[in-house]
């Protein structure tokens, strides 16, 4: 098969998992990989064989047709529109950006020159999802009428780079809210400084390390109500301010029964549902009618590949990114403003993936 050359800018922590999880999608092909920190492209090269460049360097290189940015958030909207001047494909981690006009700005310059944007989750392209929305597509737990998405904890303070996670682009909204979703909202700081944990990343040692603490800039507590286009009402809260709760991460409640959708920041079930005239009270484990319940970050760049060949839609796509991106915006401008706010951006919903897949396999 012809492959799909991609370069990858950004060899961070998550970046190991693309390299290996590109290995299982054969279209895809990861030639070069570049980092401001050139150390850490240097390792990537030494342990998976790509090429260590420069971002001009990669941006340059005529074969590469994708560029993976698994850069921090503050910097997706810029390495985006660099990879779209320079007549690739972008395809980016989470969020899609920091604010609604760099993300505009991407989309239109995408438009512009006729070329694609994605940007992660593809989770929701993993088994446990596919599967939960297969349930609900077939109609198992009827009209969806509600439903809760709530993913809190104490936050990331102890990782190597956790100050990003606790600045503009960061907060448990923008990093985690993408997995969930989607504006009847309060937001509140539990916390205005954070403690600099045990390893810390070279980037932030002079800054933070002599105080010990760093700022927090963002939200970090945020719940609201969002009401989706089918009526249903999902009560959300993300937060970095919690020790520990008991919640499940997704339930819907439709008019026939209700289902416990998995953790969508992972790819595995499990599903249960809970269905009216179950003579016990206890949900049933669902079988999951899909392939991809590992690590399998990058099928979205997979399935970007493959739509470029066919001129399909691809399924993670920049509509979709840019929506997410304007609902977790909107809990902040919600709180803010005292008053429910109209989102103006929409999405059509990805296509499901096809039963019968094998592992690595995706449609044409
Ligand atoms: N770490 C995780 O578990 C995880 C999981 C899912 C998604 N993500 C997302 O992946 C992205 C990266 O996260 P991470 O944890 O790997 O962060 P990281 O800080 O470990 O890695 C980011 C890398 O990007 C490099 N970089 C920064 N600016 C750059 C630029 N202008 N050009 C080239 N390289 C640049 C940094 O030097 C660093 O090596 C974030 O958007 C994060 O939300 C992370």
């Amino acid at each position: 098969m012809k492959t799909t050359k991609v370069g990858i800018i950004g060899c961070g922590m998550i970046s190991d998992t693309y390299f290996k999880a590109a290995q299982k999608f054969n279209i895809l092909e990861v030639i070069a990989c570049s980092d401001i920190i050139p150390e850490r492209s240097k390792a990537k090269h030494d342990l998976y064989g790509v090429a260590n460049v420069t971002n001009e360097k990669l941006l340059a290189n005529k074969d590469i047709e994708i560029v993976l940015n698994l850069t921090p958030p503050q910097v997706h909207s810029k390495i985006a529109l660099d990879t779209l001047n320079a007549g690739k494909h972008a395809y980016s981690e989470k969020p899609f950006g920091v604010d609604e006009a760099d993300a505009a700005k991407v989309m239109a310059l995408a438009k512009k020159k006729k070329l694609r944007v994605g940007c992660a989750p593809d989770t929701f392209l993993g088994g446990g999802h596919q599967t939960a929305r297969k349930v609900i597509d077939d109609g198992w737990i009827g009209k969806p009428l509600s439903g809760t998405a709530i993913v809190m904890g104490r936050g990331p303070e102890s990782w190597p780079h956790a100050p990003f996670f606790y600045d503009y682009g960061g907060g448990p909204m923008l990093d985690l809210g993408p997995y969930y979703m989607t504006a009847l909202v309060v937001t509140a700081r539990g916390f205005d400084f954070r403690t600099m944990g045990p390893e810390v990343a070279p980037q932030y040692k002079d800054k933070y390390v002599p105080f010990g603490k760093y700022p927090v800039n963002v939200t970090t507590h945020l719940t609201g109500v969002v009401e989706f286009q089918c009526g249903a009402l999902i009560t959300v809260i993300t937060s970095f301010d919690c020790y520990r709760h008991g919640h499940h991460p997704i339930e819907i409640y439709g008019s026939e029964g209700s289902l416990q959708v998995p953790d969508p920041n992972g790819f595995d079930g499990p599903v249960r549902i809970f269905r009216k005239g179950f003579k016990d009270r206890d949900w049933k484990d669902i079988p999951l009618t899909h392939v991809y319940t590992d690590n399998s970050r990058s099928i979205g760049a997979a399935d970007m590949a493959y739509a470029l060949r066919s001129g399909r839609k691809h399924r993670v796509n920049g509509e979709l990114a840019n929506h997410v991106l304007e609902i977790m915006l909107s809990f902040d401008k919600s709180s803010k403003a005292g008053a429910r706010v109209e989102l103006k951006t929409a999405c059509e919903r990805p296509a499901p993936l096809p039963l019968g897949l094998n592992e690595g396999e995706l449609p044409e």
